[in-house]
């Protein structure tokens, strides 16, 4: 293995105090400027934004809940991407869900009954990704409204298919009768940045919006028949009334199918017209998504080679030339797996100035092999391939009888449990370390994990006693595993694992709840957001910046939602130690692999206002601003009892009455220096 010199600590501001205060606070020296707002008009025909609820024309809008985030860089002029450029680019975001109760004039429509057509359609817009041109005139940063490149992509936005799965049965639907194309995406979490310059985004929690109805199971041939193996598995039960209650509309077009599609329910006979049966819907989503945000008319492609889950995002590792390139998910739900991707094809330098980007998509993401990890107590690890025909993956295999490669793809999950991979503490975000190849990714929580089911990798599960309204149980708190691949290359089957750091109360019990020796000055819960600052932007030290994000509910007693900053160590000491567990009247010890501790090189940066979520980073190449996405500040709250007013008073002033907006701050330094360090 390379040999890595870790540099001593050089964060160079001053730690952030835990807040519970309705702003977002940063160190003394920097600046926040908020950038783009819920609302905020980017096409034409929409108006500035009145946010009392009664706007319309989210297709032409900001959208909700701003999560997962990359910049492009433009050229000085015209359209073209110039990756060095820190002062004009392209913000391509996800908007992954929303804050009803904002979003309507009277506030939130009570649940059941028939939802209006007009709110349902606004809530489905306000769903789904953002690119928007943006750029700095001396320090201060816009957007720009009438840029040519700003786009919506919605849930109903067409889609095509690519890879295995396209054409595949389960993908024929009313709207795709062969199967190669789809509607919209949805629930898009965290992102993907490409060196060829696409942005790829991810489809989390979208099983929740779909309805379906009782008698279902019985309808599709029981619950041994395959497509009720499949919906199960992925958590999409019978009697379900889906999020919003999208399919409750009857819309004034009678013809129109954007509403009825969220009823996965299956008639007897499927209509020859295709109205009244969208069985196939819940296999539109759960993929990873291709974007080209340099060409507002260019189609989407799913990306079916990469599986179907939770995606909760999908980074890229180091490229090195004539090496096939790894990208590394998370499925992000209680005890799910984390997965890689191999490319078939090696990388070519050259395809980082290709013009037709979505083709180089193609190349690298639609033909490959799926992986999912298996950790060991030793420290080793597997990636298990996800190759029909080969292991459990057979018709023979008795949970699930796997017909084609397309199967295996759609059924992920299925294929993993087959595999006996591990299962994780709710995988959110990955990161790779460009120095070192080391992949980090953010296990965020686990309610179901019990002091008798830990392994090595998942180690803890205990009651904390700092949350309150009901101590949240199982790993209250998080942490943040990573791997180096073995021999550092993206190719390798197997890997090394330590923890990097858990989450935990810095007054916690040290011994089996704050292992990694957290303080005041770094404490966190619930590690989500993950992203390592640009090889450009290392400036001079041997590692770059680890930003993390939380997303945290057992922690709020104390503080908002936060970023930190890290340094992290580069090498895997291969440490061990015992933790003992205690929840539930249930007890157990479990030996595991911790990294070095934190301590100085890990410093709170940042804390959001109230009742949001810190998510979506990236940096311009320079490192000197740094964006940075604030979701459903104020959520708890509603349009008569208002709970947040950011990010109307983040300047100062009186915002008294203003509904919260998710937004996108930018972040710079006053002395126009490097972010964090
Ligand atoms: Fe959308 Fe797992 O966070
Ligand atoms: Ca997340
Ligand atoms: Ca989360
Ligand atoms: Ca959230």
């Amino acid at each position: 293995d390379a040999t890595v010199t870790v540099s001593p600590a050089q964060l160079g501001f001053v730690a952030t105090p835990k807040s519970l205060a309705d702003i977002v606070a940063v160190p003394t020296g920097y600046t926040v400027t908020v950038l783009y707002r819920l609302g905020d008009p980017i096409l034409s025909g929409a108006g500035a934004y009145a946010n009392d609820g009664s706007d319309t024309m989210f297709s032409r809008r900001a959208g909700d809940h701003h999560d997962g985030m990359s910049y492009f860089g433009l050229a000085a002029s015209g359209n073209a991407p110039d990756p060095t450029n820190s002062s004009r680019g392209v913000l391509a975001m996800n908007h992954e869900n929303i804050t009803q109760a904002y979003l309507h004039v009277g506030g939130s429509t009570a649940p059941g009954g028939i939802r209006p057509e007009a709110e349902a359609l606004k809530e489905m817009e306000c769903h789904g990704v953002s690119v928007v041109e943006v750029s700095r005139s001396g320090s201060a940063w816009s957007y720009s409204p009438a840029s040519s490149l700003n786009r919506r992509v919605t849930p109903l936005t067409q889609m095509r298919f690519s890879g295995p799965v396209r054409g595949d049965a389960a993908l024929k639907t009313v709207f795709s009768t062969d199967g190669t194309s789809g509607r919209g995406t949805i629930n898009n979490c965290a992102n993907g940045t490409m060196p060829w310059n696409t942005y790829l985004t991810a489809e989390e929690n979208w099983a929740g919006y779909f309805k379906r109805e009782t008698g279902d199971v019985a309808t599709r041939g029981g619950a041994s028949a395959k497509a009720n193996v499949s919906l199960a598995r992925y958590g999409i039960s019978e009697n379900r009334p889906g999020n919003y209650g999208w399919a409750t509309v009857v819309p004034a077009d009678t013809a129109s199918t954007i509403y009825a599609r969220w009823n996965v329910t299956a008639r007897a006979a499927q209509p020859a017209d295709g109205t009244g049966d969208f069985r196939n819907e819940a296999f539109q989503f759960g993929w990873i998504v291709e974007i080209d945000p340099f060409d507002a008319a260019s189609t989407p492609r799913k990306r079916t080679a990469l599986g179907r889950m939770n995606h909760e995002g999908c980074q890229i590792g180091r490229t090195v030339a004539g090496v096939r390139p790894a990208f590394y998910m998370g499925d992000d739900a209680t005890n799910e797996y984390i997965y890689k991707f191999v490319s078939t094809a090696a990388w070519s330098a050259a395809d980082a100035t290709a013009t037709d980007r979505l083709a180089i998509g193609d190349k690298y993401l639609d033909a490959g092999t799926l992986y999912v990890a298996k950790f060991n107590a030793d420290g080793s690890g597997q990636w298990l391939p996800l190759v029909f025909g080969t292991g459990p993956l057979t018709a023979g295999n008795p949970a699930y009888a796997f017909s084609s490669q397309a199967d295996v793809l759609i059924n992920a999950r299925l294929a993993g449990d087959a595999l006996g991979a591990t299962r994780m503490d709710r995988p959110e975000w990955t990161a790779v370390n460009p120095v070192t190849g080391e992949m980090y990714c953010t296990l965020t929580n686990n309610s179901s994990r019990l002091a008798t089911n830990t392994d090595a990798a998942n180690p803890r599960a205990y009651a904390d006693p700092k949350s309150t309204g009901g101590e949240t149980k199982g790993n209250a708190n998080g942490h943040i595993i990573r791997l180096r691949e073995s021999g550092d290359t993206s190719e390798a089957t197997s890997f090394a694992w330590d923890i990097y750091a858990f989450g935990a109360g810095s007054d916690l019990d040290p011994t089996n709840i704050n292992l990694s020796g957290l303080d005041a000055t770094n404490d966190f819960s619930s590690p989500d957001g993950l992203w390592f600052g640009l090889p450009s932007n290392i400036s001079g030290q041997s590692t770059p910046i680890l930003w993390i994000e939380t997303d945290d509910g057992a922690f709020t007693d104390q503080t908002n939602c936060m970023l930190l900053a890290a340094i992290p160590g580069a090498v895997n000491d291969g440490a061990t130690r015992t933790v003992t567990n205690t929840r539930d009247g249930a007890s157990g010890t479990q030996a595991t692999r911790v990294g070095k501790a934190p301590g100085t090189t890990l410093k709170r940066f940042l804390v959001g206002p109230k009742e949001c979520e810190i998510t979506g980073i990236h940096s311009t190449p320079d490192g000197k601003s740094l964006f940075v996405n604030i979701q459903h500040p104020g959520e708890g709250g509603n349009a008569a009892s208002i709970s947040s007013n950011w990010p109307a008073n983040q300047s100062g002033g009186s915002a008294t009455g203003s509904r919260p907006r998710s937004a996108t701050i930018v972040i710079t330094r006053d002395d126009g220096g490097i972010v964090g360090l």
